[in-house]
């Protein structure tokens, strides 16, 4: 029976919920105001994702794969991420221990990636799991963490690691980290491997960070002027490298994840390195996945400020930080460079500095490339509730969680329905 005034009770409940949850957000950052209001964003314009930078509209799949996707990976490389170097020569992957795991379910690996030839400088460990009653070799989750491989997972025969303080100081990863560990068992149940690097291994995460991580074996080479994002990305496109070799995965069904800061990672890795079959990125908001024109949430002042997170992208987009309408792409044309592979994009309804919606918004236009190759994306759909799974089976799909800045577990158990249908 229908009760006008229980639903203007719960009406005003709920209101009152938001704005008690948006008068508690912060007003500024890096001395900048934040904007959390809708109706100021103001209006922005998008490049069209189809028209080629000659004026020329993309006519097709190949005009699209031959030109137009090449101009605009080259434009987010040279303006956003930085330029950076292809498979070192020397590349190694070791496996140094190999075991049985979770009562004998899983195969577990513990791989040495090295990039020079005698000393092993900046080695970066990655833990792999794959089950061990596949015949054949398995697809693969590769998860960019911010715990150390120990950290994350409950095996004791995992080698404890070493993490980076905030203050640039490299501990012994012998206590839990803040970050909750991950059911492994989840995967290999659903026939899927799973790896993980942690990030601080490819390059601390810090101003001074490319001093003590991969970028610093570039130094003296000008031609690369790669950022911290693009060197977390290149550290996963070695991890294919080894994969490639590795008989027990398969290397064409490799998805990527990772959230926040990370997000961002994966989904410049994926745009680069077309060998990642998916993405699965989570959370990933300004300079991720939402769109940078539109102000709402973090915007390109907050993120690129020198007391903040300037060292992950190139001081070319510093620039553009004062006027970023005039950025000749967005967060539409960086999506799009995934397709026609699966991207699923996850948010959290109360992230808003993440910027949910920008993120939501970025995938009609990323739709119209999925489309123009044939795949099931978001053209006209309508921004979900959250918690309503309705635009996730798409190879460009759209989740978003009830909460905040983080990925629950319910979360997981969508990405391997996921990973099974698309991967
Ligand atoms: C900060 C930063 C975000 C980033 C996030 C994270 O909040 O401003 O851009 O995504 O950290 O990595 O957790």
């Amino acid at each position: 029976m229908f009760k006008p005034t229980i639903v203007l009770l719960w009406m005003f409940i709920f209101s009152f919920n938001c704005l008690a949850q948006q008068q508690s957000l912060p007003k500024t950052s890096a001395g900048f105001p934040i904007n959390f209001n809708e109706d100021a964003v103001g209006t922005y314009i998008l490049p069209d994702i189809l028209r080629l930078d000659n004026g020329q509209k993309v006519s097709g799949e190949k005009e699209w794969i031959e030109k137009r996707r090449p101009e605009i990976l080259q434009m987010i490389e040279h303006i956003q991420f930085g330029k950076s170097p292809g498979r070192p020569a020397q590349l190694n992957g070791q496996v140094v221990e190999q075991g049985a795991a979770f009562r004998g379910k899983a195969i577990r690996k513990q791989v040495v990636l090295c990039f020079t030839k005698d000393d092993c400088s900046y080695p970066v460990n990655m833990l792999v799991y794959v089950p061990s009653a596949s015949i054949k070799p398995v697809p693969l989750l590769l998860n960019l963490s911010f715990s150390a491989n120990n950290q994350l997972v409950n095996d004791s025969a995992v080698r404890t690691g070493y993490t980076w303080t905030k203050d640039g100081r490299r501990v012994k990863a012998d206590t839990s980290s803040r970050f909750s560990k991950m059911n492994i068992e989840q995967f290999i149940d659903a026939g899927l491997g799973f790896a993980t690097i942690y990030y601080g291994d490819i390059e601390p995460d810090f101003k001074q960070g490319y001093k003590y991580g991969v970028r610093s074996l570039y130094k003296d080479s000008s031609q690369y002027n790669w950022a911290a994002i693009s060197a977390w990305a290149w550290g996963l496109s070695r991890a294919m490298d080894y994969f490639e070799k590795d008989k027990d995965v398969n290397s064409r069904r490799i998805a990527l994840q990772g959230a926040s800061r990370l997000g961002k990672a994966v989904l410049w890795a994926g745009a680069r390195d077309t060998r990642f079959k998916m993405v699965l990125a989570s959370i990933s908001g300004e300079g991720g996945a939402a769109l940078s024109k539109r102000n709402y949430g973090e915007n390109m002042l907050h993120i690129t400020d020198t007391s903040r997170y300037y060292y992950w992208f190139t001081p070319e987009y510093h620039d553009y930080a004062t006027h970023s309408q005039d950025l000749p792409f967005d967060a539409h044309m960086l999506l799009a460079l995934m397709a026609p592979r699966p991207l699923l994009l996850q948010t959290g309804d109360s992230d808003y500095w993440s910027d949910p919606y920008g993120e939501f918004l970025s995938t009609p236009e990323a739709s119209r490339v999925y489309a123009l190759l044939g795949k099931s994306s978001l053209l006209h759909k309508e921004y979900p509730q959250a918690g309503n799974t309705s635009l996730l089976m798409n190879e460009l799909g759209y989740y978003m969680h009830q909460g905040g800045h983080t990925v629950l577990p319910e979360d997981w158990t969508l990405f391997i329905t996921y990973m099974k249908k698309y991967l």
